[in-house]
């Protein structure tokens, strides 16, 4: 499936009638980084330029106009037989207005002549101050050129406006079509997790595990996954964002896996957490079963008009309560909750908006107040504990084990819809799940 131009176009019409007449907004795509020396990272185009284009090669730029009509103007990079023979295809200048359904297209070559062109007369011009605030010296550039011209009856625009409060806020509310596309990432990304769970008995190191879970993922036809997979065993998993992958999985250790496939540009992101023998210890299946009831009830409190931040407090309130039986914290459970003693063993909040980017765009608070939910925002539900063993205070039976579970939830008129459905999740669940798999090492 690729997703109409429609799709692209409809963005565009939507974010430019949101705009005061003689605007203008300039959307780059990024260009390609070098990794080391002339070996390039794998180009993936910024998600603002992606939503508004569908177009996935680098050193483009879009430029939207709002004078009398709406009029897009897209920059691409030349055809090049030469170049196109060592680093692949290009679209090229000829076909990219038809391909693209763009009012023109123009060579990036032709970037300046061409933007001052299109600033001329417009009186605002918008763009991300996140992602291309190295933009404005050019387009101060620009301005400045376009003011010699003051004679000649020409007027430079006066504003230079953040695109991202307009557009990010377009990409926090989802269609029908985008909830589509996140229902596939979801569900090639549970595939995933699967064939890791399935494989995690028999591998004798965490990049092990790695492969068979992006080996689904291409399986399945995504093209990348939507950010670096964690495969953390052990002690590994109280780093939360540890992507080293390289350590061997010892035996009796919980595996944390943190990944997410990519679709038509949307992101998959689960975390689930297993045994790497397929039985969890005492201990691991106590605080499982406590992330597992924090999350759950953290879930259940999505549907429209909650506050975004009842989520986290639920989580918080069961985790803490939770850790006080355990024995992990002491004292009241109204005073812990009050001084977030949880923060040593949970020091993340239970989730974020997801999109394009994993860490989606757009908006928590709103003049300081947590927003409400409304129907079509997506984000993710990850409470988790981390109990490393500099926390000498509590048992040692609890070090060393790090537990995240994370699903993916739309929210929907009656509550929410969890988009990564199909995984085995409480420790019986898992265990029975895993009981066929379970293998012996290869040394
Ligand atoms: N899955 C990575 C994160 O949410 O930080
Ligand atoms: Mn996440």
């Amino acid at each position: 499936m690729t997703l109409p131009l429609s799709f692209y176009q409809e963005n565009r019409q939507k974010l430019m009638a949101q705009l005061p007449d003689n605007s203008v907004v300039i959307v780059p795509s990024g260009g390609e980084k070098i990794r080391n020396r002339d070996v390039e990272f794998l180009f993936r185009p910024e998600s603002d330029f992606f939503y508004l284009t569908g177009f996935g090669e680098p050193d483009s730029v879009l430029v939207l106009m709002k004078m009398d009509d709406v009029e897009s103007h897209l920059f691409v990079r030349p055809k090049d037989p030469k170049q196109e023979t060592w680093q692949g295809r290009r679209l090229g200048v000829e076909c990219a207005a038809e391909t693209l359904g763009v009012n023109h297209a123009w060579c990036i070559d032709e970037l300046d002549e061409g933007i001052l062109s299109l600033l001329e007369n417009s009186a605002s011009v918008y763009l991300s101050f996140s992602q291309s605030s190295d933009w404005v010296i050019s387009l101060y550039e620009w301005i400045s050129e376009l003011k010699k011209k003051i004679r000649q009856g020409v007027e430079a625009p006066h504003q230079i406006c953040d695109l991202d409060p307009v557009l990010h806020e377009m990409r926090v509310i989802k269609s029908e079509v985008e909830i589509k596309c996140l229902r596939q990432a979801a569900a090639i990304s549970v595939q995933g997790h699967l064939a890791a769970m399935k494989s995690v008995s028999s591998s004798s190191f965490e990049y092990q595990v790695q492969a068979e879970l992006e080996a689904e993922f291409v399986r399945q036809g995504s093209p990348r996954v939507a950010f670096n997979s964690i495969i953390a065993s052990g002690k590994n998993a109280c780093v939360l964002h540890y992507t080293e992958n390289r350590s061997a999985i010892e035996p009796g250790v919980l595996v944390l896996v943190d990944a997410g496939a990519e679709w038509q540009g949307y992101a998959g992101d689960i975390t689930s957490t297993f045994p790497a023998n397929g039985v969890f210890s005492p201990a691991q299946a106590q605080l499982y079963t406590l992330v597992l009831n924090a999350q759950q009830a953290a879930i259940r409190t999505i549907k429209p008009g909650v506050s975004y931040d009842v989520v986290h407090q639920a989580s918080v309130q069961v985790l803490t309560q939770g850790l006080l039986e355990l024995g992990l914290l002491k004292g009241s459970l109204e005073q812990l909750i009050e001084d977030e003693a949880f923060k040593c063993f949970f020091m993340h909040g239970t989730g974020h908006w997801l999109g394009m980017d994993v860490h989606d765009v757009g908006q928590y608070k709103k003049q300081q107040k947590w927003r409400s939910f409304e129907v079509g925002m997506v984000l993710t539900v990850e409470p988790g504990l981390y109990i490393s063993a500099e926390h000498s205070q509590v048992d040692s039976k609890w070090h060393n084990i790090g537990i995240r579970i994370e699903d993916d939830v739309v929210v929907t008129e009656s509550g929410c819809e969890i988009l990564t459905k199909g995984l085995p999740r409480t420790v019986n669940e898992i265990e029975t799940w895993m009981r066929p798999f379970l293998g012996t090492k290869a040394s």
